[in-house]
């Protein structure tokens, strides 16, 4: 089976700041894994990586088989045309801590956007699809409210409707919840849930340790730009192994 995710010794740099020192993880079709990690430990930048909004110094990034970001030739890399990546980057859905959604446009309109103006998908059929979307992350009433009218919870159930409605074919969480206040955090962790158990493959930045273990299929504790350890999440909080890991979670348990 070709991993969905693959990543081989990814190394980024800013300058002289080595931020992520060869990382190397795999996920298989259909899986979710939860990323932890002290704050500044890479784990943005790796998520950057995968979609290839940030150039790699070193490693190899695949996604579904293909290499992100860059053709291999004679074993040289090569940087793919801005509009090559912006291809590939399609294909993977990105949802941020602040949900980033369009402020003169409405939760349909938000939806319909990128499947209309980068798809090409007639707005008839992208209209369909993105009332089936706010149905499924539970908002059908809320489709012409903009979003200053939605809570923060409601908004990032949109902004992952958003990103469904590219068909991706992974999907990455950065701290989706972290930016809520904690009674609005729940709705917004079931709709991943349900994501995740209709087979959407996922890597989420997240600190929410009762959905890692709940959901998550590899648990990965990142610190100073490198994998401390992995591994199936309840053997993992039962038994961290390093020192690192121990620490962390302590503070967060
Ligand atoms: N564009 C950039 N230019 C320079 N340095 C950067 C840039 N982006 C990130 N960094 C640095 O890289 C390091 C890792 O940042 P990153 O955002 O990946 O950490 P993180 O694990 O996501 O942290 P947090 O939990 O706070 O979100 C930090 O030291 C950060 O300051
Ligand atoms: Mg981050």
């Amino acid at each position: 089976m070709t991993p969905m995710v693959k990543a081989d010794r990814v190394c980024k740099n800013f300058g002289a700041l080595e931020v992520l020192k060869g990382v190397s993880l795999e996920i298989d079709p259909g899986q979710v894994l939860c990323l932890v990690g002290p704050s500044g430990s890479g784990k943005s930048t790796f998520l950057r990586c995968i979609n290839h909004l940030e150039q790699v110094n070193a490693g190899r990034l695949y996604v579904d088989g293909d290499l992100v970001g860059y053709s291999e030739k004679n074993g040289k890399l090569y940087e793919l045309h801005p509009r090559a990546a912006a291809k590939q980057r399609r294909d993977i859905g990105m949802v941020f801590q602040h949900f980033n959604l369009f402020p003169h446009r409405t939760a349909l309109e938000n939806i319909i956007e990128a499947p209309t103006q980068v798809k090409r998908v007639s707005k008839k059929k992208a209209v369909e699809r993105a009332k089936d979307l706010l149905d499924q992350v539970g908002l059908s009433a809320k489709a012409n409210a903009y979003p200053a009218q939605l809570s923060g919870g409601q908004q990032q159930r949109v902004a992952i409707a958003r990103a469904l409605a590219m068909d991706p074919k992974l999907m990455l969480f950065d701290e989706p919840t972290s930016a809520l206040d904690p009674e609005l955090v729940g709705e917004v962790l079931t709709v991943m849930k349900q994501l995740a158990k209709e087979g959407m493959t996922m890597v989420v930045v997240t600190h929410e340790m009762g959905f890692a273990r709940e959901v998550a299929d590899q648990l990965v504790f990142m610190d100073g730009g490198v994998v401390v350890e992995a591994g199936e999440p309840r053997e993992l909080l039962a038994n961290p192994q390093h020192d690192r890991t121990k620490a962390f979670l302590s503070k967060l348990l």
